[in-house]
């Protein structure tokens, strides 16, 4: 069985990050015809014991008064709310759904190395209400899961949790966006040997079975060139001593990523060194490729490797083959 995709419930409500909580209330309630629910005040930290640095007024959706937006507005220049929005600008914060069981959904993605914003879950004792976020690199935005329980209902937040997922997100608020900063490397141990890695790495035909390059093939003349949208582009495959370097002869530039092989305790240690000048979106995209293309060579090598792992990794190489194909040509 796989764990993906997550089965998520329903929409629960969506947070917007805003200059001006009661302008932007305004416009909802007027204009939209959203409906007035309640106002709730937090301090999340950065305001003195009593007083408050998180405005948030909750409104119903025209259409359904049991999904909410909450809009939300700093009240303390310190506050992580009026830092994110000199970071990130105003607009959608996060969009939150309803899973059953969030413990089970929190390991799934904690075992993907899927990015949430805390190492654990948000949890009220009293109500039993859990929430996390899932990092916003992945989607642009954040996305909350949410457990909801009789004694937190839809609509109904719990004070100490909106502070403390609030402070989940103090990675996101400097002028990086606050993100850790890209890999430099991918690396992963393989139980075969380096010789047999060496072998199954070195030979062309082979990429399509473990990487994004799944258009790689070989002409009439016998070279080796990745189809592409745009054209076939002469792809060069060099074994050294160390491993085996890819080289993407793309005209003008071209583009070479190595695989260093090397004696592990229990069989090959593969690292692969992101290449430099990607920029960090890239960068962060080739990391995570690799690193599915590395689950999937150590299946091929023979590992046995569990099934949602493996099913999440050939998701992720497929995903990536289209912007691979979509890239320029020869
Ligand atoms: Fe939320």
């Amino acid at each position: 069985m796989t764990s993906f995709p997550l089965s998520l419930g329903r929409f629960d409500h969506y947070t917007l990050i805003v200059p001006d909580a009661e302008a932007s209330t305004r416009f909802h309630i007027d204009v939209l015809g959203f409906g007035w629910v309640r106002e709730q005040k937090v301090n999340a930290g950065s305001a003195p014991e009593g007083e408050f640095d998180m405005l948030n007024h909750v409104l119903h959706l025209p259409g359904d008064p049991s999904r909410v937006v909450v809009i939300t507005e700093g009240l303390t220049e310190s506050s992580i709310f009026r830092k994110y929005l000199d970071a990130h600008g105003p607009g959608i914060h996060h969009i939150a759904y309803t899973v059953d069981d969030l413990a089970e959904a929190f390991a799934k993605l904690e075992a993907e190395g899927i990015t949430m914003t805390s190492d654990r879950i948000v949890h009220d004792p009293l109500s039993g209400l859990r929430q996390v976020f899932l990092g916003r690199e992945q989607t642009g935005y954040f996305i909350e899961l949410i457990e909801r329980t009789d004694a937190a209902e839809e609509g109904t937040f719990k004070e100490d949790n909106m502070a403390e997922l609030a402070n989940t997100m103090k990675s996101y608020l400097g002028e990086e966006g606050g993100r850790t900063p890209a890999p430099s490397e991918v690396v992963a141990e393989i139980e075969a040997p380096p010789e047999a890695v060496m072998d199954f790495l070195a030979e062309p035909a082979n990429l399509p079975a473990w990487t994004a390059h799944q258009t790689v093939a070989q002409t009439a003349a016998g070279h080796w060139v990745e189809r592409r949208m745009a054209g076939d582009v002469p792809l060069n495959v060099v074994r050294g001593g160390e491993g085996v370097t890819f080289v993407w002869d793309t005209p003008g530039k071209p583009f070479s990523i190595h695989f260093g092989v090397a004696q592990a305790d229990n069989g090959s240690r593969i690292s692969v060194a992101i290449p430099e000048g990607l920029g960090d979106e890239r960068a962060r995209r080739t990391a995570t490729v690799i690193g599915a293309e590395l689950v999937l060579l150590a299946s091929a090598l023979g590992m046995d490797i569990d099934s949602a792992v493996h099913e999440a990794a050939r998701m992720e190489v497929a995903r990536f083959h289209l912007e691979v194909y979509a890239r320029p040509g020869a």
